[in-house]
């Protein structure tokens, strides 16, 4: 939130002005989304964040997302991900010609309201009462996609944070076994290191394909990369 109040004020005046005062980390921070196209992108499109654009291009490649489907999207704040699922599954069903789908989102912390989108804010996805929660709510049981973009708060320890990350993207397995229509698809963040094979084993188990993605608005110099795992084997 506090970086998002930063770039507002950095664009209302000068970034001069809200440097001041500011550590050097702080100040490369500023600096740099000031310079990213794609922040620059996020905002005249009016997304919530630049990672939607990581998203679109996974879509426009694997049209993960069609029109009627139901979206989970699990680590959803502040929305970016779930504005693009709500144009993509006709979830406010703006185009009437095409069947509506729906979204849910669901994340630790606040998610302000979306039209489209259905929120479950201060939730943990891999806590059961959660995975109960959204069965009750999804109009026919189940999701034909699970979205995670989802991460813990960075500890600066990188194989403590790549353990944990992948800690999480494990539980959605079990999300998926609850909730994901055979066939369905999963697409996860996460943070390269010595357990990926983990979580790549646990995915090519359940689904079919799986591929390692790294989509051009993820920074090169960070470890993120994503798992796009397709046609989930139900057991
Ligand atoms: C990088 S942000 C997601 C950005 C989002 N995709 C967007 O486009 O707006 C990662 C989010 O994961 C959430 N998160 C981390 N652990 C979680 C958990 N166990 N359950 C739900 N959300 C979680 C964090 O609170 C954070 O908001």
């Amino acid at each position: 939130m506090w970086k998002c109040l930063y770039l507002q004020a950095c664009r209302l005046h000068g970034s001069s002005q809200v440097l001041k005062g500011k550590s050097g980390a702080e100040q490369r921070w500023i600096v740099r989304q000031m310079n990213d196209p794609f922040v620059k992108a996020a905002h005249l499109q009016n997304f919530r964040c630049r990672s939607a654009f990581k998203l679109l291009e996974i879509d426009e490649k694997y049209r993960l997302l069609k029109p009627g489907f139901c979206v989970i999207d699990c680590g959803a704040a502040p929305g970016a991900w779930s504005q693009v699922a709500v144009q993509r599954v006709n979830s406010t069903g703006e185009r009437p010609d095409l069947t509506k789908g729906c979204v849910f989102g669901i994340d630790l912390l606040h998610i302000a309201p979306l039209e489209g989108a259905h929120f479950l804010s201060n939730q943990d996805i891999t806590s059961s009462t959660t995975h109960t929660k959204l069965q009750e709510l999804l109009p026919q049981a189940y999701a034909d996609v699970i979205l995670s973009d989802m991460a813990p708060n960075a500890t600066g320890l990188k194989e403590l944070d790549h353990e944990r990350l992948v800690c999480m993207c494990l539980s959605l397995l079990k999300l998926a076994e609850k909730l994901l229509r055979p066939g369905g698809s999963l697409l996860c963040k996460y943070w390269d290191g010595a357990l990926t094979h983990k979580l790549r084993d646990g995915l090519t188990r359940a689904f079919q394909d799986v591929k390692t993605l790294k989509p051009k608005a993820s920074r090169k110099d960070s470890a993120e990369l994503y798992f796009l795992a397709r046609t989930f084997r139900k057991i």
